[in-house]
């Protein structure tokens, strides 16, 4: 019985817990909900829509004449709560509704209409302005007897929101409901880049913002009640224009936001784990699905793609993207996504969209010069401008979803090949990439950005979105190290942290990409500095500081935790220089835990670079620090010759660095063997 009471208590709190989470969400400080031209307030779900009929403390409304409309018909609203649209406020004269805001920054403002005849008004032949802040937001907001909610998102700096109705001369205006909530950030783009290669950014956070399209792929539609912003995602079908290239694909439980910078306010799981694939995803075949939207032309539009690869079997980190284009003359936004060659894509997909239309330079959102109607003689005008626009948003896009079929052979024969990261292992809040960042990040692993390529595959240059730079590691499926390396090295790294150490900030296994990304050194490898480039030679001192922290780095691997590490690949190519010229170790995929305390070498198959090898290592097979400390050896010969370990040119004696050193000491003759550069 005790156990039974237990069971409840535990399970009504659980409940109750549930309940709150469902409940709260996402609680704006500004919170501004009018059920318009209502007597009584209204409760829809756990929102509460106040009565029009008083000023408050917080808010007033100035009109010359007071009208509260309702309607007996059962209005009937596709997503929203109707019962919100059988009252509203009607304006036969300039009205403002005053809102005090507590905290500033990006706000939201919906307005819903809900057109019906109430007396002598028809609600839908209605013609009246609404603008706010300076911006004007919408005409005619209303087109015949439909419903429409209509979003912005504007910044305010002040304590204070005016939002004014302005009816035409003879007309009135009206509104039914309205909301002004204050926004968490990333929600709404702050900056967007442009869709062509060049990527230039505007940023969008003084200007106003009309969401003219928000849409769930995979024919699925969110409803407002079960988005934490109460942000309607309607479903992408009648947005596809050819449905047979399409197919929608679900899988809710596979998205993973811990970890990202994409919360679940950015877009929920429900919009993430929904997506429409494209099913010609053959790069030979040119084809592209593609959705179509109604823009205003001449208006720039920010779009905000929403990836999250939840058709791999690896749980899949949510992405977005904010691009900006100018609508076309032919007043229609076509966002496409297809295949090409260039990335390894899993498969096309698109989770999300928003569109939003941003200001013009006159601070207007509403399309206030009436665009005479197009007869058939500009229709080829109109069809160029479409194929102009197309290219340009598919140029930016297509690359992104894109799938090489050449990479796909090696694996279709050993299925998924996916790395099983285990909580402990990655504990220390190593970042998980979503691949997509990185490809946005290195220009679509861009040739021009290489900076080095190894036996793992090729290492770029990246600038993540807060600007900073990294290395790219990207493992090539076909590389000579492979899976065992990957592991080792994000294990090893994510292990320690020291100034000598070059430092890990993520890696990218989505998809059986083998992505390490780390802290970028500015000035490369210290091999590149002693030989064979075009580097200004390094100074005496700045070769004894590299010296020291090299030493340093390998020091605290050796000893800087309860089990030893060794490196077992130390060399001139794997000391790296930051924009200081300190120096730090790198490239850890060889390493190996050391001995227990009471055995003294692991024995191990032999690893290393040529040249670098511990004579002893290489005949015993038993590994130790030692083996490092030889390595080191070497490449402190090579800091103070200024020349390769094995160089083939040279005459027999001087060919391998170790012996001719070596041999040179015993002679006495060892200031001949210093890089002239340094000599003295
Ligand atoms: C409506 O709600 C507001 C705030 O919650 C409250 O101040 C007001 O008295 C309520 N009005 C009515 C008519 O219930
Ligand atoms: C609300 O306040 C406005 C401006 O402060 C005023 O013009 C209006 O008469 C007030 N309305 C009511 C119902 O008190
Ligand atoms: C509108 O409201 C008035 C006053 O509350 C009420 O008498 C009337 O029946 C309502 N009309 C309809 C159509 O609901
Ligand atoms: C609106 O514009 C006027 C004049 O350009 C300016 O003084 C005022 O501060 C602006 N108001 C807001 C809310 O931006
Ligand atoms: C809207 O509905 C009203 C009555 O239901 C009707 O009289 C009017 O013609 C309709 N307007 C349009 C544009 O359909
Ligand atoms: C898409 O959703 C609509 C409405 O739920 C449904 O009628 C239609 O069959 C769906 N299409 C597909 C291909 O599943
Ligand atoms: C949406 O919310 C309703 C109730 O508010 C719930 O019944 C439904 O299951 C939710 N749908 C999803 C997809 O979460
Ligand atoms: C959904 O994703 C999870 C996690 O990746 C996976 O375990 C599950 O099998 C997937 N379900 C389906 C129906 O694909
Ligand atoms: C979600 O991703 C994080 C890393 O970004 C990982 O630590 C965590 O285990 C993942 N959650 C699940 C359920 O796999
Ligand atoms: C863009 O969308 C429009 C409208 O659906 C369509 O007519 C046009 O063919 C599309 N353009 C391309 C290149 O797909
Ligand atoms: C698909 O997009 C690519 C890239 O912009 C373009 O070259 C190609 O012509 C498009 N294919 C079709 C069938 O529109």
């Amino acid at each position: 019985m005790e156990n039974l009471g237990n069971f409840r208590l535990v399970f009504g709190i659980s409940f109750l817990y549930c309940l709150l989470n469902l409940s709260l969400g996402f609680n704006p400080v500004d919170n501004y909900l009018i059920d318009c031209g209502s007597f009584k307030n209204r409760s829809i779900g756990v929102r509460e829509f106040v009565a029009d009929n008083t000023n408050t403390s917080s808010h007033t409304l100035s009109t010359p004449e007071h009208i509260f409309a309702n309607s007996s018909s059962n209005s009937i609203s596709l997503y929203y709560d109707s019962t919100l649209y059988q009252t509203a406020r009607i304006f036969n004269g300039p009205s403002h509704y005053s809102f005090s805001i507590k905290e500033q920054g990006r706000h939201w403002i919906r307005l819903h209409f809900f057109p019906f005849v109430f007396q002598k008004y028809d609600m839908s032949k209605a013609k009246f302005s609404v603008s706010a802040q300076n911006f004007s937001l919408t005409r005619e907001p209303q087109s015949g007897n439909v419903s429409v909610v209509k979003e912005y998102c504007l910044k305010i700096t002040s304590n204070n929101l005016v939002l004014s109705f302005i009816p035409d001369s003879k007309s009135f205006a009206f509104i039914n409901a309205l909301e002004v909530l204050s926004i968490p950030e990333n929600v709404v783009p702050e900056e967007a880049k442009t869709v062509d290669r060049k990527g230039d950014k505007k940023s969008l956070r003084e200007l106003a913002l009309e969401t003219v399209a928000r849409v769930d792929m995979g024919n699925s539609t969110v409803l407002p009640q079960n988005d934490t912003l109460w942000r309607l995602w309607v479903s992408d079908d009648s947005y596809l224009i050819d449905k047979n290239l399409g197919s929608f694909v679900s899988n809710v439980s596979a998205v993973n936001f811990t970890g990202g910078l994409v919360t679940e306010d950015v877009a929920p799981a429900s919009v993430y784990g929904t997506a429409t694939r494209f099913n010609l995803d053959d790069p030979n075949l040119n084809a592209n699905l593609t959705w179509s939207f109604d823009v205003d032309p001449g208006f720039d539009y920010a779009v905000r793609l929403h990836f999250c690869d939840i058709t791999s079997h690896v749980l899949g980190a949510p992405y977005f993207m904010d691009v900006y284009t100018r609508a076309s003359a032919s007043r229609k936004l076509n966002v496409s996504v297809g295949s090409s060659n260039i990335v390894n894509f899993p498969s096309v997909i698109l989770n999300g969209l928003e569109i939003m239309k941003i200001n013009n330079d006159k601070g207007r959102l509403d399309v206030s010069e009436v665009v005479p109607s197009r007869t058939s003689k500009t229709t080829l005008i109109v069809g160029v401008a479409v194929g102009l626009f197309v290219f340009v948003v598919l140029a930016a896009l297509v690359f992104l979803f894109c799938r090489r079929r050449r990479r796909r052979k090696p694996d279709s024969g050993g299925g998924g090949q996916n790395i099983p990261m285990t909580g402990s292992v990655y504990s220390n809040g190593t970042a998980r990439f979503p691949f997509i960042e990185l490809v946005e990040a290195t220009d679509n692993f861009s040739e021009n950005l290489v900076i080095g390529v190894g036996g793992f595959g090729k290492v770029y240059k990246g600038v993540l979105r807060d600007e900073t730079e990294v290395a790219v590691k990207r493992g090539t499926p076909q590389s000579s190290q492979g899976l065992v390396e990957f592991r080792t090295e994000i294990e090893m790294l994510s292990q320690f942290r020291h100034r000598h150490l070059v430092s890990l900030i993520g890696y990218c296994d989505e998809n059986n990409e083998m992505i390490i990304i780390y802290e970028y050194m500015e000035n490369g490898t210290l091999k590149n500095h002693l030989y064979g480039s075009s580097h200004p030679g390094l100074s005496w001192r700045q070769r004894l500081e590299i010296s020291i922290g090299s030493a340093k780095g390998l020091h605290y691997l050796h000893t800087g935790s309860t089990k030893s590490i060794i490196h077992r690949d130390v060399k001139s190519a794997n000391i790296l220089l930051d924009k200081n010229f300190m120096a730090k170790v790198a490239d850890f995929g060889l390493s190996k835990t050391g001995p227990d305390i009471d055995r003294t070498h692991v024995s191990t198959a032999v690893k290393g670079s040529f040249g670098y090898l511990d004579p002893e290592y290489l005949t015993t097979q038993k590994l130790t620090e030692k083996s490092d400390i030889y390595s080191f050896g070497v490449v402190l010969l090579e800091v103070l010759c200024g020349r390769p370990v094995i160089d083939p040119s040279l005459p027999r004696e001087k060919v391998n660095l170790v012996d001719w050193a070596l041999k040179s000491h015993r002679n006495g003759r060892l200031e001949y063997i210093v890089d002239p550069s340094v000599v003295g």
